[in-house]
């Protein structure tokens, strides 16, 4: 192999992955949604492609060039996603969830455009939950040794956060962002700290989205069986 190109450790693999955010639409025109990019979801096909591996990418409203040689499905809601996410899964060596999916939905949909009435403030819009997709991937895992890696946005208790968050969802790696008021969303450069179910950290130092996939892949290649 030539300098610089890496070994196909995922050759023969089959890798989801999710990216982008979900939006939950009010009505025709308009929609609850979130302010993720999608490039670190991008990153992740695009070096799992690198390596060998055949890539599902689940992209929620991203509007970036499909990667070449990767299989894009595009979705728009959380509900959309998750029947996406379980069905490329079914045959999957591992499933990373990058999505920022929704964690709440409006309760009603108006087929018709909600229009101002005269003098009246507006009604309240009532919420329900999402489904919890990353939780239900790790809990009935689709073949033996699935490999299920989260993504979690923290601030304060960063790495306590993010402990609690990895027991609850079950996953086997949780890849978790210290988030403020100009980092991680929409930029090219991420920082972050890897955890493992079986104790593991892996700090990843601040650098482009393509070198914590990398890192992201190796974790994940060290656990398939
Ligand atoms: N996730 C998911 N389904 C949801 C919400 C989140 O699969 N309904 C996934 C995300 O794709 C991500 C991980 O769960 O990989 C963590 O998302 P996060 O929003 O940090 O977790 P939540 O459980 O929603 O916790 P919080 O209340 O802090 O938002
Ligand atoms: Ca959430």
């Amino acid at each position: 192999l030539a300098r610089g190109v890496r070994e196909p450790d995922l050759a023969g693999r089959h890798v989801v992955i999710s990216a982008g955010g979900t939006r939950e639409p009010l009505d025709p025109v308009r929609f609850l949604g979130n302010r993720s990019s999608g490039k670190q979801g991008y990153a992740l096909a695009r070096t799992a492609a690198a390596r060998g591996a055949r890539v599902t990418l689940i992209a929620a409203n991203t509007g970036l060039p499909d990667p070449a040689g990767v299989d894009v499905v595009p979705v728009g809601t959380a509900v959309h996603l998750r029947e996406e996410v379980l069905k490329a899964a079914t045959d999957a060596d591992a499933v990373v969830m990058a999505a920022a999916v929704a964690d709440f939905r409006p309760a009603a949909y108006a087929s018709g455009k909600i229009k101002k009435k005269d003098g009246k403030e507006p009604d309240p819009i009532v919420l329900v939950r999402n489904p919890d997709i990353l939780a239900e991937l790790s809990a009935d895992r689709a073949r033996p040794g699935q490999v299920v890696v989260g993504f979690a946005a923290e601030t304060d208790d960063v790495l306590a956060n993010g402990r609690a968050k990895l027991r609850r969802k079950g996953c086997d790696l949780l890849v978790v962002n210290e988030v403020g008021e100009r980092r991680t969303f929409g930029s090219e450069e991420n920082e972050a700290i890897v955890l493992a179910a079986d104790g593991g950290e892996t700090p990843v130092p601040h650098g482009p989205k393509e070198a914590l996939a990398e890192i992201v892949w190796d974790l994940v290649t060290a656990r398939l069986t």
